[in-house]
């Protein structure tokens, strides 16, 4: 889904995406037919994980309906979904009754008014919360928070945050911010690096850092010493990991991006609606990903310094 309910300053700023802001027409988004004759194809392809992102998936209609269908596709083994959590308590129960596994809130701060000035004033934090623990009483598992961290926007508000959900069972996760798109006009200064988070916050609760559970894992994990359960980091400006990186995006108007930072998609929409085959569609999605050579993040500081920054494409339109 492409519109999204808050209007997040670094991701889609109010006066940007005003009421008149032409997003995606229905008729322009990839019917749930069409979303899951692709996912099969990936699936036949060897993908094993969904993820259902935005914008705010929760904003399409029949939402559950799509992930039961998923669900009932052979080899899909997790399905997982990233929200802002601001309808997450009314759609908990019926996602995880449609075969949901887990959910991903992203949720930069507990503080309210640092909540509100970060969602764009389009939504409280408590709502974000009971969403939170409407999701764990519906036995979605495990339920995660991305928190980004902006220096001097809500880098103070760290600890509160992990103090919040510190023996609930949800891990927080610390995502760098970063240059995703063009609108958020990102400095390297914005960005508060992961180990300088870590050094903070285990003054406060001594942590151990726990093993990458499987290859691609892009978050560093810590467990707390006194069994209150793990943080996560993302870092993905200090220490790129595009050599590990296993994601392909599709754009809700059915563009496979196979990099965030990607400036050109695939476009599978117009291809399937002019009648392609199963086997034509095969080759050009695993044609794209074998000739993919997408590692923005790791030449993201040459770039920068040559001024030849490519464009990019934003983070509401992909996903996360
Ligand atoms: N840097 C890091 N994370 C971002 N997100 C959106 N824009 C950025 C950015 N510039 C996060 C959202 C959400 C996830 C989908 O991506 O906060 O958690
Ligand atoms: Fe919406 Fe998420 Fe972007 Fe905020 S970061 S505007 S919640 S898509």
């Amino acid at each position: 889904m492409d519109r999204c309910n808050f209007r997040c300053p670094y991701c889609m700023p109010a006066d940007k995406y005003h009421e008149n802001f032409r997003f995606l027409h229905s008729s322009e988004r990839l019917s749930f037919q069409e979303i899951l004759r692709l996912t099969r194809l990936f699936v036949d392809l060897g993908v094993r994980k969904v993820r259902i992102t935005g914008g705010e998936p929760l904003l399409r209609p029949q939402i559950s309906e799509l992930v039961g269908e998923l669900s009932l596709i052979d080899n899909v083994e997790d399905i997982a979904l990233t929200t802002n959590g601001i309808l997450l308590a009314q759609h908990a129960a019926a996602l995880k009754a449609a075969g949901l596994h887990r959910v991903t809130v992203s949720l930069d701060s507990v503080d309210g008014d640092t909540f509100e000035r970060m969602s764009g004033g389009r939504g409280g934090v408590s709502r974000v919360l009971d969403g939170i623990s409407a999701a764990i009483d519906a036995g979605l598992d495990p339920v995660k928070v991305n928190a980004v961290i902006q220096r001097g926007v809500n880098d103070a508000g760290v600890l509160d945050l992990i103090e919040y959900f510190r023996g609930t069972g949800v891990t927080v996760r610390f995502i760098e911010y970063m240059d995703v798109g063009t609108m958020n006009h990102w400095q390297p200064e914005d960005t508060v690096p992961s180990r300088e988070l870590l050094e903070v916050i285990s003054e406060r609760w001594p942590v151990q850092a726990v093993d990458r559970s499987y290859r691609g894992e892009v978050a560093d994990r810590y467990a707390f010493d006194d069994g209150a359960g793990e943080i996560g980091f993302v870092s993905s400006v200090t220490e790129p990991f595009c050599r590990d990186c296993t994601r392909a995006r599709l754009s809700s108007d059915g563009k496979l991006f196979n990099c965030l930072f990607a400036n050109k998609g695939l476009d599978l929409r117009s291809v399937i609606r002019a009648g392609i085959t199963n086997d034509e569609l095969v080759n050009m999605i695993s044609d794209s990903w074998k000739a993919r050579a997408d590692r923005y993040s790791e030449l993201r500081a040459s770039l920068r310094s040559s001024k030849k920054e490519p464009q990019r494409i934003e983070m509401y339109y992909i996903g996360g």
